[in-house]
């Protein structure tokens, strides 16, 4: 009775805690100053979409979605931003900051970082063409970082598909979850030191797409290393189900991304995905959602709503 009493609490603090409902008194006006700025800031890059779409994974991925990975480096410790695999490689920080301080604007002191960056990555998702879904809301923001968590527990490109399936099952995101999540990377660019051992090394690759990659990413390792290249090829600014298609042609750049299409467990997942991209982005907003629970941080003593993304509250 006493462990079935605990059980439900838990789960309750966790799914109620969260609700799409949150700041409708407090800050009825959110979504409406947010969205416009994801959209020009989309119109000014189009690769920033991507850079916004991440953040929401690395910071949800290290102690859940409570807006660390945004602190900067502060006297007393490290941000997660600096520390692999986030340094010289997230981005959008500053689309963020831009965020906040028009929400401070309309409803100051209300609306946590946390989840401005999950109402970020829901709007460029739907900008980009992909699903619409109500996000959920209710986290607060973290006054420490974790750089050696966000070290270990986001995965690399170097990841084995088993590796990947042990990330997402400590975040409690299944296969499914993976595999759908995954289809984030139909967005964006990835830099040459993560795709070079593939297109050089890798023989479970199109010898076509390979060579275009050589093309352009040198193959001696420090030469060339941030140079850029779509991970999906053909439409890297449109949220589509292209990814799956590329991998079942073994044209997925990351040797991470093949995996999920390799002989394994998630092979037929990514092939539905690659034929139905409806039911791509069904399973796409039920695993947005979960990793937007991980964890939540929904009560003081150990959140807060950040006036600055970047710092911590003043204590005084
Ligand atoms: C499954 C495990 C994953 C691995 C191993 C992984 C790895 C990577 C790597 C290596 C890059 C390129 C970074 C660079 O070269 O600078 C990248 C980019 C990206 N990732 Fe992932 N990722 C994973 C899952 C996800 C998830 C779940 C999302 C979001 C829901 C996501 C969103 C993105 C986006 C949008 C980009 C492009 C960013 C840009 O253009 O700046 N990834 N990822
Ligand atoms: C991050 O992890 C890698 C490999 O696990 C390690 O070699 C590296 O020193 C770590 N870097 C930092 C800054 O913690």
């Amino acid at each position: 009775m006493a462990i079935f009493m605990t059980l439900a609490l838990v789960a309750s603090t966790d799914s109620a805690g969260l609700s799409t409902a949150f700041y409708s008194s407090s800050c009825p006006k959110l979504f409406s100053t947010v969205k416009p700025i994801v959209q020009s800031a989309i119109n000014k890059n189009p690769r920033m979409g991507a850079c916004l779409l991440r953040l929401f994974f690395h910071d949800c991925f290290v102690n859940g979605c409570d807006a660390s990975l945004l602190l900067d480096d502060a006297p007393n410790f490290i941000g997660e931003k600096n520390v692999p695999p986030n340094k010289n490689s997230a981005c959008g920080f500053e689309v963020i900051d831009q965020i906040k301080s028009a929400v401070e604007r309309v409803c100051p002191g209300r609306v946590s970082c946390a989840d401005i960056v999950a109402i970020a990555a829901r709007d460029t998702v739907g900008i980009l063409g992909g699903p619409k879904w109500e996000v959920q809301l209710g986290r607060l923001d973290a006054r420490a970082t974790n750089p050696i968590i966000a070290n270990i527990s986001i995965p690399t490109s170097k990841a084995s598909l088993n590796e990947l399936i042990l990330r997402f099952s400590g975040a409690a995101l299944n296969q499914r979850d993976l595999v759908a999540l995954s289809g984030a990377h139909t967005l964006g660019q990835a830099q040459c030191y993560n795709f070079r051992k593939r297109i050089y090394n890798e023989d479970n690759i199109n010898n076509d797409f390979a060579e275009q990659g050589r093309a352009k990413c040198p193959k001696t390792p420090g030469s060339g290393d941030a140079i850029l290249a779509s991970i999906d090829a053909e439409t890297p600014t449109v949220f589509d189900n292209s990814y799956y298609k590329n991998l079942v042609q073994k044209k997925g750049p990351l040797h991470s991304d093949q995996q999920l299409f390799s002989g394994g467990q998630t092979d037929s997942l990514v092939k539905t995905y690659s034929e139905s991209q409806e039911s791509f982005f069904m399973d796409f907003v039920i695993a947005m959602l979960k990793m937007g629970s991980i964890n939540p941080l929904i009560g003081p003593p150990f959140g807060e709503v950040r006036v600055i993304c970047r710092r911590i509250n003043p204590l005084f």
